[in-house]
């Protein structure tokens, strides 16, 4: 049987799972920078050591999310909504659904491939996914750099849409996800 979602608002499970993501995405953001930044000291390795442990949590979660997006019903989206916009809805979705992943993977890549052992919160052993390899540790460092550019980039566009819904359009999109809202059938 497939899990229900009250339409047209997100049922509870999904919209709990978007904004904690969207926390920790934000939080990610900023600690990846800042680790990747920060002079070489104590307070370098510790951020480090938050920022894998936090994103690993995230690739976790992000895949509770999938899987229970593929279980359950989205609400369809506003009926009268153009076609242009219906596909850069979707469009955009999957390519924050592709960047969510990829960036953690690549983000284990790299720890992998540059060989220092990594425990996750300082107590889970992190399996290694990638052979010990510069080019690879390189390139991968790389793709996570851009991928975290492209994710940035697809925030400011989601949430502009978002308050687009909301303010200029006045339709329920926005409302729909937001936590303690339920909109009648
Ligand atoms: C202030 C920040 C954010 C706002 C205001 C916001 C708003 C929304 C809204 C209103 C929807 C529902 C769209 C619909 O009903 O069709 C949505 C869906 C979605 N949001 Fe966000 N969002 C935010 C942050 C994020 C972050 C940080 C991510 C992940 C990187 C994210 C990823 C997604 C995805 C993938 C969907 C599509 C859900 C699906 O179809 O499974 N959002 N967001
Ligand atoms: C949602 C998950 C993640 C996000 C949004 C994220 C974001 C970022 C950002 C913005 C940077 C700074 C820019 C850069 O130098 O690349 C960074 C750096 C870095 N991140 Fe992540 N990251 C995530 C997950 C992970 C995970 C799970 C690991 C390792 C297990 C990791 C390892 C690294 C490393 C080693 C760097 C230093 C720069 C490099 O060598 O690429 N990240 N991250």
């Amino acid at each position: 049987m497939r899990a229900s979602n009250i339409e047209p608002a997100w049922n509870g499970v999904s919209k709990f799972l978007h904004w904690l993501v969207a926390l920790l995405i934000f939080t990610q953001l900023a600690l990846g920078w800042l680790a990747a930044t920060w002079r070489l000291s104590p307070t370098k390795l510790e951020l480090f050591v938050w920022h894998k442990s936090v994103g690993m949590v995230v690739l976790g979660l992000v895949v509770l999310r999938l899987a229970w997006r593929l279980a359950s019903r989205a609400p369809p989206l506003p009926a009268g909504m153009p076609g242009w916009e219906r596909v850069a809805a979707r469009t955009s979705h999957v390519l924050l659904y592709v960047a969510m992943l990829g960036m953690p993977i690549t983000g284990w890549v790299v720890s992998s491939a540059s060989g220092v052992p990594f425990r996750v919160f300082r107590r889970i052993a992190l399996p290694s996914i990638a052979p010990v390899d510069k080019h690879i540790a390189d390139l991968a460092s790389l793709v996570h750099l851009w991928l975290g550019l492209l994710l940035a980039a697809l925030l400011l566009v989601h949430i502009g849409a978002a308050l687009r819904h909301h303010f200029i359009q006045r339709d329920e999109v926005l409302i729909r996800m937001l936590p303690a809202r339920r909109l009648p059938k």
